[in-house]
């Protein structure tokens, strides 16, 4: 119902899918929703005053559910690093059971983009009752989360109408990493050299976004291979492993192919036995600390026969043209932001496999926009 509310308000502007439209609305929406926290003359984060400070809490405690958790793993990824924040990060269904020990004065993260769904609304409410102050991530200012949140950090996505998550979850690692930065600031871990850098790769990422989504060719090619598999494999490290759990999210709910995200390292316990030409393995690979260690998973997984299909950037590419079938040449930008440009691939790969299926691209069986029952 909601859906069919909103689609008589926005229209497709022409794009065959609503989900074609908010991936083209990207680069849009990663500048509106870093204007509202990074400041241009001084390249600083300037986040809305908060009723708690960033330098001394104790522990951040993340939840959220689908895409906005995966959101937050990335985001977990930041905090740790570039803050040197200790963050805990779970399903929403998960935390509101778990009764975990929380320090005094720690922080609640809620991310949402309806700012309805009941287990995280479950969640918050239980992260208040055992002290934690809450911040929210959302995109409806007006939800009830955002009503019972100590603080808000609004992403400025618009509506989102198809139901699969796309500008709204780039919303989220924009927001988390502007967050991530402050925290870093505030808590002395990060200088301000690199506070900098971090913000300068910020703002240069709605062109990248651009460029990126000129790549719809290449993206097509690879979604031949992928649209002919049963089960396909997602890889990833570090901060990339949460935009693998995107991307085979993504892939099961609009497509409907089987699709399993595994830490790159971790292929070797388990899903390797999987593998063979039949099970394409989709990697995340963008150049990096991390690259080399993804490249020689992929080799490995090129050894038993998979057919590997990877996203990586320039510095990759050259290194993966013996390991993988097809390559598509992300932008290259400052690794720190790598996993949102990813992000934006996975979710292209996702849509024209999608759109090869001939399936119901905005509104999937069985899913809701917003789940506001347990
Ligand atoms: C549903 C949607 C997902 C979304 C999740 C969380 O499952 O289909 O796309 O990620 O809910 O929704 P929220 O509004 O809390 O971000």
């Amino acid at each position: 119902k909601a859906v069919a509310l909103a689609a008589g308000a926005i229209g497709k502007d022409g794009y065959r899918h609503y989900m074609e439209k908010e991936l083209h609305e990207h680069p849009s929406v990663i500048g509106q929703t870093l204007r509202r926290m990074l400041d241009p003359a001084t390249r600083q984060v300037v986040l809305p005053e908060l009723p708690f400070d960033l330098a001394t809490i104790p522990r951040i405690t993340m939840t959220a559910c689908g895409s906005a958790y995966y959101a937050g793993l990335v985001g977990r990824h930041w905090l740790e690093s570039i803050a040197r924040l200790p963050t805990d990060a779970d399903v929403a269904s998960e935390l509101r059971y778990r009764e975990p020990p929380l320090p005094e004065g720690g922080l609640g993260l809620l991310i949402s983009q309806s700012g309805e769904t009941a287990d995280t609304l479950a969640a918050l409410r239980g992260l208040h009752g055992a002290g934690q102050h809450v911040l929210s991530v959302l995109n409806v200012p007006e939800s009830t989360m955002a009503r019972e949140s100590d603080a808000v950090l609004e992403t400025v996505a618009g509506p989102e109408i198809c139901v699969a998550s796309t500008k709204a979850f780039t919303a989220q690692l924009c927001v988390l990493a502007c967050l991530a930065i402050a925290t870093g600031t505030a808590r002395g871990t990060l200088g301000e050299e690199r506070a900098g850098a971090l913000t300068a790769a910020l703002t240069d990422l709605p062109g990248r976004a651009s460029e990126l989504l000129t790549l719809r060719e290449d993206i097509q090619a690879m979604a031949q291979v992928v649209a002919e598999a049963r089960d396909v494999l997602y890889l990833g490290r570090g901060a990339a492993f949460p935009i693998a759990l995107e991307g085979a999210l993504k892939l099961k709910e609009i497509s409907y192919i089987h699709a399993e995200a595994y830490a790159a390292g971790e292929m070797k316990h388990g899903p390797i036995a999987l593998i063979d030409r039949t099970v394409p393995v989709v990697a995340i690979a963008p150049g990096g600390r991390l690259f080399e260690k993804t490249a020689s998973n992929l080799q490995e997984a090129k050894a038993r026969g998979a057919r590997i299909l990877a996203f990586t950037d320039a510095d990759g590419a050259p290194k993966l043209l013996n390991i993988a079938e097809q390559i598509v040449v992300v932008p290259t930008v400052d690794p720190f932001v790598a996993p949102i440009l990813h992000a934006i691939a996975v979710q292209m790969l996702a849509y024209e496999v999608a759109l090869l299926k001939g399936t119901d691209v905005d509104q999937p069986r069985n899913l809701a926009k917003s789940v506001t029952v347990e």
